[in-house]
This record gives C-alpha cells, sequence and structure tokens, in this order.
C-alpha cells in the first residue's frame, strides 16, 4: 500500500513512525514533512491546502490511502477532493470538519443532542456581546466562532479582559474567524483530551492523554499548541469514558449523521472532568499535537489497520490492543515561543538518543542545513518514551533530553506532574 500523510509537524512524524511500523505499507510520502520525517519517508514540497494539487499528487505516484493531520486541509475541503477522486481517505468532509471550523456550530451540535458543555450565547456585533459580559460578569470565556491557529479563545478572568478580547475579535484582530464570536460560562475542573475514531457510525476509543497548554512549569505563562503530553490519563477513568460515550461522542457521531453530514476520521474531544463528569470543551476534527506522539508510540504498527479500518466504514469489528504501558511526551521549543523566536539554532546530540519502540525524538518545526538539524519553528522536537509505569516513561523521556545539546532551546521539567506520584 502507497501512503500520503499531509503535514509537518510532531503529529505527522509520529503517524509515519507508526503507519512505517505496519508491513502493509510499501511507499511512504509525507507532504510537506520535516526533517525527522525525511529520515523514514520521501517528503513532497506539495500545497496540501489545494485538492487539486494532492489528488494530482496521488494520481502521480499511485497512492492508495491519504492521512489527513491537520486541521487546514480538511476545513480547506482536501479530503472530499479526495474521495471523490475515488482515493481512500482519512479525515473528515469539510462539512463535518465544521465541528472544529466554527464553535457556534459545534454549540449548535451539542444543543441538538442535548450534550453537557458550558452554557453560551453567540453574537455578530460587539454592543449586544459586551452587555451579555457586563451583565454575566467574569471570569467567562471568550471565542472566535473560526479556526484561529490557537489564538481565538481568551479565557477572561476580569470583565475588563473580555470586554477587550471582544473589542479585539470584532475590530477584525482575527480576520473572518472573529466576525462571529461565541462567549461561554468559565467551567473549573480538569482537561483531558479524548480520541474516538468514526467512520459516521460506528465509534471506537482510541486512548486518552492529557497536554499541557500553558508554556512555563506549573501550568504558568501563555498558552502554547501544547508542551507536553501523557497517556493514558488517569483522570478520564472508564466510568467517565463511558459517560462521555454516551452523552457527547455517540449523540454527535449521530446527530451529524442525521444532518447528511457523517463525521469519518478521529474525533478529538477536549473534556473538562469535574465531579465525576465530563463536558465538552471542544471538539477538534484531527489528532491532537501533542497527543499524537504518545498514541502512536503506544499503538505502533496497528494505528495503520485502525486508520483504514476507519476510512473503509469497517470500524464496527475493529479493536485496540493495548499494552498495558504509559507514554510521555516533553515538547522542546525554542527559546520566545510562544512569543517571537528565532529560527536556524543547530540542534547537536540527536544521533545520541536511542530510538526503538520506547524511545523515540519525533521532530516538529526542524529542517536540514548543510548536514545538521536546526530549529525551524516554536514547537521544534517532541522526546517520547514509553515505560511499564508514567514514573519510567518520564524518566526515559528526560534521560534523552539530557542528551541533547540545544542551548538555544527550552523544555517543562514536569510534564506528567498531575498523574505522576507526588
Ligand atoms: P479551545 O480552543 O476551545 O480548546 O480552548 C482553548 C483552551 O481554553 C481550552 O483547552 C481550555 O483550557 C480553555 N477553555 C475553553 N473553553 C473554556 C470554558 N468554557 N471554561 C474554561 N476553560 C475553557
Ligand atoms: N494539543 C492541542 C491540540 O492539538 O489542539
Amino acid at each position: 500500500m502507497n501512503i500520503l500523510i499531509l503535514g509537518s509537524g510532531g503529529r505527522e512524524h509520529a503517524l509515519a513512525w507508526a503507519v512505517k511500523q505496519n508491513p502493509k505499507c510499501d511507499r511512504l510520502i509525507v507532504a510537506p514533512g520535516n526533517a525527522g520525517i525525511a529520515m523514514l519517508a520521501e517528503c513532497a514540497d506539495i500545497d496540501i491546502l489545494d485538492g487539486a494539487t494532492v489528488v494530482t499528487f496521488c494520481e502521480e505516484n499511485a497512492v492508495d490511502f491519504v492521512i489527513v493531520g491537520p486541521e487546514a486541509p480538511l476545513a480547506a475541503g482536501v479530503a472530499d477532493a479526495c474521495r471523490a477522486a475515488g482515493i481512500l481517505t482519512f479525515g473528515p468532509s469539510a462539512a463535518a470538519a465544521r465541528l472544529e471550523a466554527s464553535k457556534a456550530f459545534t454549540k449548535e451540535i451539542c444543543d441538538a443532542c442535548a450534550a453537557p458543555t458550558a452554557g453560551y450565547a453567540r453574537f455578530t456585533e460587539a454592543a449586544p456581546a459586551r452587555a451579555y459580559i457586563q451583565a454575566n460578569g467574569a471570569p467567562i470565556v471568550v471565542k472566535a466562532d473560526g479556526l484561529a491557529a490557537g489564538k481565538g479563545v481568551v479565557v477572561a478572568m476580569t470583565e475588563t479582559e473580555a470586554l477587550a478580547a471582544i473589542d479585539d475579535m470584532f475590530g477584525g484582530s482575527l480576520g473572518e474567524a472573529g466576525a462571529e464570536v461565541v462567549i461561554e460560562e468559565f467551567m473549573t475542573g480538569e482537561e483531558a483530551s479524548f480520541f474516538i475514531l468514526t467512520d459516521g457510525v460506528n465509534a471506537l476509543p482510541i486512548g486518552t492523554a492529557q497536554d499541557h497548554k500553558r508554556v512555563g512549569d506549573g501550568d504558568t505563562g501563555p498558552n502554547t499548541g501544547g508542551m507536553g503530553a501523557y497517556s493514558p490519563a488517569p483522570v478520564l477513568t472508564e466510568t467517565i469514558q463511558n459517560q462521555a460515550m454516551s452523552e457527547i461522542i455517540l449523540p454527535t457521531i449521530a446527530e451529524m449523521a442525521r444532518r447528511g453530514t457523517p463525521y469519518q476520521g478521529v474525533l478529538y474531544a477536549g473534556l473538562m472532568i469535574e465531579g465525576g463528569k465530563a463536558r465538552l470543551v471542544e471538539y477538534n476534527c484531527r489528532f491532537g499535537d501533542p497527543e499524537t506522539q504518545v498514541l502512536m508510540l503506544r499503538l505502533g504498527a496497528q494505528a495503520l489497520d485502525l486508520l483504514q479500518a476507519c476510512a473503509e466504514n469497517r470500524l464496527s469489528g475493529a479493536q485496540v490492543n493495548w499494552a498495558d504501558d504509559h507514554a510521555l511526551t516533553v515538547v522542546m521549543a525554542a527559546k520566545g515561543y510562544p512569543g517571537p523566536y528565532e529560527k536556524g539554532s543547530v540542534i547537536n546530540g540527536l544521533d545520541r538518543m536511542p530510538e526503538d519502540s520506547r524511545h523515540m525524538a519525533f521532530h516538529a518545526g526542524t529542517a536540514q542545513r548543510d548536514g545538521v538539524i536546526v530549529a525551524n519553528g516554536g514547537r521544534v522536537l517532541n522526546i517520547t518514551a514509553r515505560g511499564a509505569t508514567l514514573e519510567e516513561a518520564h524518566h526515559r523521556a528526560y534521560a534523552m533530553i539530557d542528551l541533547i545539546d540545544w542551548p538555544q532551546g527550552f523544555c517543562r521539567s514536569d510534564i506528567g506532574w498531575r498523574a505522576l506520584p507526588k
């Protein structure tokens, strides 16, 4: 089977690594890829936001299966274009990807199927939005409706902050994404990520994880795309997973099908857990980054069989073979991230890394220049390890980090703290 993965981050490196373990995989191409991915797959520099370009590339390279990594090509309809051309594709249609691309749409679906989530109101003008904030007070959450690369959510602890967010979004700071705004009740509790494969009818949970969104130790400083993750997330107990499936996930899948826009792909539910119950924070229409790095290290080769079963509407008989293990990933980022940072600094020591089924240095923003690996983004490396316990995985990942010589990089030193013994 010839496989094309779209994307260039740590998530796509982890997907490529898992897919490559499977003997079914003949040729593996990742577009556009990165320096780490280039060590295990061919990389192709094509415009992955353009469906016609991707289809032509597939036809020219006899691609049998396309796996779409990030949300942007999904929202742009790249999965639709591939399927219309008869190419087996993993990833939702643009219509189904609205679960991530429009926060107001997700709220509408939650209403229609009575899924527990934060109370909310939607606005297309600043004056009523400001009045709503003044009437409800802070803390309160202001969200741009559309895709905003992680910059569209303001968790406002004061009314002033919330009003400033309204002025910003309706002032055009996020462009079209901020033309509509959702204002939500502030939820307290512990957040966790739940990943479910669905073919539009059947659903198969494929793991839990917990991300670390803040840049600094102890969950301090600004929000990022994620500074580390581990799997499984003990806060998502079996009971809570069952409740989330029956009250949130299955009703959402049924509602999407009822509307004639069935969801096929991975549904990534961000959940807030409090008092033994989960409420939906948000949906993403793709795998999490860096959560995928821990999921793939745990799933290995079977990931390809599962993604293929999902794309071929064969999930009803599928199951996940779990090892009783734990995985943890630490993100190494360029100093300055999530603010401005420099590109081009040299990363040494990667050749000293153990790389086997228990240790992987996944690359995110890297490039190769003159035979050396250089930083080429904000989040640069995802140092990932597996162990019989979370402590063991934690110890292994940080031991790998000690081998890396990259003065211009940094990482959090406390990934996993919520689940590690105190
Ligand atoms: P989202 O992009 O919707 O996941 O929002 C980004 C982050 O903001 C989430 O991961 C939460 O930490 C936080 N957040 C979003 N909505 C709420 C809410 N209603 N209450 C509390 N925190 C929230
Ligand atoms: N790790 C958060 C995300 O992928 O959205």
